[in-house]
C-alpha cells in the first residue's frame, strides 16, 4: 500500500488547471474551503473538512455529509397562514459523520492550531477525482510527523467513500495512535446556524438530525450504526471497516468503543523513526430511500467486501477510468486563460459530483456541498444543469427529467390545491412536494412548469431518446399543458388574446404580475411541443398514445385547445421602445436608484422590504433576457440588441444564475467584451467567492451556466427543432477554445481559434450541422474547417447590427 500511496501522490500532476491547490491553510477561510473541497457522486456527498477536526474560531466549520433526497420535514408556522401554503418543509440532513480520523502522536493530539505546522498542501484533484492533504507537523514536544491522506467518493460505487491515512514518524521512534470513529449524534453546526435573516439559508433546526436505533461491530475493526430521521422517519444506515498496513516488524493494538451513536476504533502502533504507517478506511451509506429496509445491513457489508477487496488504490483506479471517460466528452479547454481554465473544470467536476443519477433525486441548488436552500431542488436544474448533461452525459440527463416524472402525483395534487386541471410543479422541493413558504417568489413561479418542458424537448432533441418522450415525458408534458389552458385566459381587454395572470417570472424582484413576458413565451413553446408530441405518439406509437389517452383522460379537444391557447399566446410589447414588456406593468414603474445605491446595500433582498423592490423597474436576474436565449429562433438580432440594452442596466445579478446568461445573450448580439466580463463572474462565482457565500455551499446554476457560457454564448451553439448550429466567436484573451458535445449518440468536436474553426466528429457515423447558418455534413472521423466570417470586429466590444 506504501508503493500504492506514492503512485497516487506522483498522479496529483501539478498543473493547476486540473487541480485546486491549497499552498497554506488559512483559518478566515475555512467554512467556504470545505465547499470548495467538497467530494460526491450524486448520491453521497462530504464536504471537505479536516479528518481531525477543526480547533479554530467557533462556526467557522460545517462538517456536512449528506446523501441525496435524505431529508426530514418540519412543520412550516405561518403566524398568517391562508389556504394552500405548504404546511410541511423538507431539509437535506446533515447525516452520520463517518469522516472522523484522529491522529496522537506520543500522547499529544494532532490538530492544524496546535504545535507546528511545517508543510500543508490540500489539492482536489480533478482528473483522479481524489482529495489529497499533505501535512508536515511537530508536536508541541517536538516529535515530526508526515500525514498524507486521500479522500474519494466512488463515482463508480454510488454508496462508498473511502480514506487512505499515512502516518509517517521522520524524527523519532514511539507510538503513533489512529482513531477512526463514526459519529451519529448530528446536531447543526455552528456555522450552518449563522443565518442573520438570510432568507437563502432557510429555517433553523435545533434538535440532532437523527434519531439512533442500533449499532455493532465486527472485533476486527469493523462498525455500523442504524439511525432514523424523526418525522419523515426514513432509515439510514452508516457502515466502516478498516485495513491497517505496518511495516514488518511494528507491533500494534487495537481497541473499539461503541456507545449508542458512537463507534471507533484505535490502532496504537510503534514505529521506529523513518517508519510509516497506514490506514484505509470504508464508509458505505444506505438509506431506505432506495434499499429496502430490512436488506441495509447486507447491502452495506456486501459494499464493505468490495472495498475491501479493491483497496484504496482499486477503488482509486476505478475512479480514474470513469473520469477519463467523463473528461473525454464534458471537458472544455480554452487557450491563454488558466484561472478561467481551472474554473471549468472545477464546475465540470463539481457537477458530476451533485447531480441525482437514480432517477428518484434531482441536483440541489448547492448540490451535495452545503445546506444553503436546504438542499432544495428549483428550476435550476432543467434550465442550467440540465443542458450541460444532456450534451455531454446524457444518461444523467435522463435520470434527471425522470426525478420529475416520479413526482408527477404529487404535481398534480398541488395542482389541485391551487383549484387548477393537471400538474403544477413545485418551485422547490426534495421529495416532490412544495416546500415554497413565500409563494410570491414561489409557487407563483408557474414558468417551472414551461422550463421542465423545455428541458424534456431540449433532452428528446439532442438524444434522440423517444423512449422517455413515450414511456415518460409526453404524461408529464400533457398532464402541465393541461395547467396553463386552465391558468390562463382569453381576455377581450387584450382582443381576445390568451393571458396569464397572477404570476412571478424568473426575476424575483418582480412578483405577481399579469402576462409575465418569459412565462407566456415559455408556455407557448410548451403548449406547442405538448401538441406535436401527441401528434408523434398518434403517429408513431399508437398503442402507448391509447393507453396513455386513457390513463389520463386526454381528449382530442383537449389538444385543439392547447393549440389555440398557444396560437393566441399574449405577449406584452412596446412598440414606442420597440421591446418586450416584462410584464403587463414593469415599463410603467418607477426605475431603481442605481447611483443612490451603494455597494453594500446589495444583494437589495437583504436591505429593501420586497415591496419596495416590487415596485421599481429593478431585476434581479434575467428575466427576458434569458427567453432571448432560450427562444432565439424568434427574436431578430435588433430585437435581441434592443432588449438586452433595455434590460441589462437594470439587473443587479443579485442572483447567481444571471450573468452566464448575459454573456450568451451579449456575445449573440456582438457585445463581447461584457460577454466575456459576464463569463468571468460566472465561471469563478465559487472559487473566488464573487457572491460571498461559497462557505453555504456552491453554485451549482452558476457551474452550468459557466458551460453554457462557453458553448452556447462563444461557440454560439443552438439547437432549433432538432437542428444542431453554431456561430463561433473567440473572446479576445484566449487563443483558442475547444468543447465537444453529444449529439444523438455521436461526439461532436469543436475547435476555434480567432481565424477558423474546426469541426471533428469523435464518435459517430455522420451528421449534418449548420454553421453560421450554412448547413454542412460531417462524417466519422473527418474534420471539416470553416473560416470565421464573421468574426466581430477585432473582437474589442462593439455591437453588430
Ligand atoms: C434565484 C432563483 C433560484 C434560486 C436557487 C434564487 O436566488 O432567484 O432563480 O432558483 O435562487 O438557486
Amino acid at each position: 500500500m506504501n508503493e500504492q500511496s506514492n503512485e497516487l501522490t506522483e498522479n496529483l500532476s501539478p498543473d493547476p488547471e486540473w487541480n485546486l491547490v491549497e499552498e497554506a491553510y488559512d483559518e478566515k477561510d475555512n467554512q467556504r474551503m470545505e465547499s470548495l473541497f467538497s467530494l460526491g457522486n450524486g448520491y453521497f456527498g462530504m464536504r471537505g473538512y479536516f479528518e481531525e477536526g477543526y480547533h479554530g474560531k467557533k462556526g467557522a466549520s460545517v462538517r456536512g455529509n449528506y446523501v441525496n433526497g435524505f431529508y426530514d420535514t418540519a412543520p412550516i408556522h405561518y403566524p398568517e397562514g391562508a389556504y394552500g401554503y405548504p404546511t410541511e418543509g423538507q431539509a437535506m440532513l446533515n447525516v452520520t459523520d463517518a469522516g472522523i480520523i484522529r491522529l496522537t502522536v506520543e500522547g499529544e493530539s494532532f490538530h492544524l492550531n496546535r504545535g507546528q505546522v511545517q508543510v500543508y498542501r490540500r489539492v482536489l484533484d480533478m482528473q483522479n477525482g481524489v482529495l489529497h492533504r499533505l501535512v508536515e507537523w511537530e508536536s508541541p514536544a517536538g516529535h515530526r510527523v508526515r500525514i498524507e491522506i486521500h479522500r474519494l467518493v466512488s463515482l463508480t460505487h454510488r454508496h462508498l467513500a473511502a480514506i487512505h491515512y499515512e502516518v509517517t514518524a521522520l524524527n523519532f521512534a514511539g507510538t503513533v495512535s489512529i482513531c477512526s470513529a463514526m459519529d451519529g449524534d448530528i446536531a447543526e453546526a455552528e456555522g450552518a446556524a449563522d443565518r442573520g435573516g438570510d432568507p437563502r439559508l432557510g429555517a433553523r433546526r435545533t434538535e440532532p438530525s437523527l434519531l439512533f436505533e442500533e449499532a455493532g461491530s465486527d472485533g476486527r475493526g469493523g462498525g455500523w450504526l442504524k439511525q432514523r430521521t424523526r418525522r419523515s422517519r426514513f432509515a439510514l444506515l452508516t457502515a466502516v471497516s478498516h485495513q491497517l498496513e505496518l511495516p514488518p516488524s511494528a507491533a500494534f493494538g487495537l481497541s473499539e468503543q461503541q456507545d449508542g451513536p458512537w463507534f471507533s476504533v484505535q490502532y496504537d502502533v510503534s514505529l521506529r523513526q523513518g517508519e510509516k504507517v497506514s490506514l484505509s478506511k470504508f464508509i458505505s451509506v444506505h438509506t431506505s430511500r432506495d434499499t429496502r429496509e430490512e436488506e441495509l445491513r447486507m447491502r452495506s457489508a456486501e459494499e464493505l467486501r468490495l472495498a475491501v477487496s479493491r483497496g484504496f488504490d482499486g477503488l482509486a483506479k476505478e475512479q480514474r477510468a470513469y473520469l477519463d471517460a467523463f473528461w473525454h466528452r464534458a471537458d472544455v479547454e480554452i487557450a491563454g486563460d488558466p484561472a478561467l481554465q481551472q474554473g471549468l473544470r472545477f464546475n465540470a467536476f463539481g457537477l458530476l459530483q451533485s447531480a441525482g443519477r437514480d432517477g428518484r433525486t434531482s441536483m440541489a441548488a448547492k448540490g451535495l456541498t452545503g445546506e444553503g436552500y436546504e438542499g432544495h431542488y428549483f428550476w435550476d436544474t432543467e434550465m442550467y444543469v440540465l443542458p450541460f448533461f444532456t450534451f455531454t452525459t446524457p444518461e444523467i440527463g435522463r435520470a434527471l427529467l425522470e426525478f420529475r416524472y416520479r413526482t408527477l402525483e404529487q404535481a398534480r395534487q398541488r395542482a389541485q390545491v391551487m383549484s387548477q386541471w393537471g400538474a403544477l410543479y413545485p418551485w422547490r422541493t426534495i421529495g416532490g412536494e412544495e416546500n415554497s413558504a413565500y409563494f410570491p417568489a414561489g409557487t407563483a413561479q408557474a414558468h417551472i412548469n414551461a422550463d421542465i418542458a423545455y428541458g424534456i424537448r431540449q433532452y428528446v432533441q439532442a438524444t434522440g431518446d423517444e423512449d422517455f418522450l413515450v414511456r415518460q415525458g409526453a404524461e408529464i408534458l400533457f398532464e402541465t399543458s393541461r395547467f396553463w389552458v386552465d391558468l390562463g385566459h382569453y381576455n377581450p381587454a387584450r382582443g381576445g388574446a390568451f393571458c396569464i395572470d397572477g404570476v412571478t417570472g424568473p426575476d424575483e424582484y418582480t412578483a405577481l404580475v399579469n402576462n409575465n413576458a418569459y412565462t407566456n413565451l415559455m408556455a407557448r413553446e410548451h403548449l406547442r411541443y405538448a401538441c406535436e408530441t401527441a401528434k408523434l405518439l398518434r403517429e408513431r406509437y399508437p398503442m402507448e398514445y391509447a393507453r396513455l389517452a386513457r390513463k389520463i383522460g386526454l381528449t382530442e379537444e383537449e389538444l385543439r385547445e392547447w393549440q389555440r391557447a398557444a396560437d393566441k399566446m399574449y405577449v406584452p410589447y412596446d412598440s414606442e421602445l420597440g421591446i418586450y414588456a416584462q410584464d403587463d406593468t414593469f415599463l410603467s414603474k418607477q426605475k431603481w436608484d442605481f447611483a443612490g445605491t451603494p455597494p453594500e446595500k446589495y444583494p437589495l433582498l437583504l436591505h429593501y422590504h420586497p415591496l419596495v423592490i416590487y415596485r421599481h423597474q429593478v431585476l434581479k436576474q434575467a428575466d427576458l433576457v434569458m427567453v432571448l436565449f432560450l427562444l432565439s429562433e424568434q427574436f431578430s438580432t435588433e430585437e435581441k440588441i434592443r432588449n438586452y440594452r433595455y434590460y441589462e442596466p437594470l439587473t443587479t445579478h443579485d442572483s447567481s444564475l444571471s450573468p452566464c446568461i448575459h454573456s450568451i445573450v451579449a456575445a449573440e448580439i456582438g457585445d463581447l467584451k461584457a460577454a466575456y466580463d459576464y463569463f468571468s463572474r460566472t465561471v469563478r462565482m465559487d472559487l473566488d467567492d464573487v457572491n460571498g457565500n461559497a462557505k453555504d455551499g456552491l453554485h451549482t446554476a452558476a457551474m452550468a451556466g459557466s458551460w453554457m457560457a462557453v458553448v452556447n454564448g462563444f461557440g454560439g451553439m443552438r439547437l432549433v427543432s432538432g437542428e444542431l448550429s453554431f456561430k463561433p466567436v473567440l473572446p479576445p484573451p484566449w487563443s483558442s477554445c475547444r468543447f465537444k458535445v453529444m449529439y444523438r449518440g455521436q461526439l461532436l468536436e469543436v475547435f476555434f481559434d480567432r481565424e477558423q474553426v474546426v469541426y471533428t466528429l469523435r464518435e459517430g457515423e455522420g451528421l449534418v450541422i449548420r454553421h453560421e447558418g450554412e448547413p454542412m455534413s460531417i462524417h466519422s472521423g473527418e474534420a471539416v474547417r470553416r473560416t470565421l466570417a464573421a468574426n466581430h470586429p477585432s473582437s474589442g466590444g462593439h455591437l453588430v447590427s
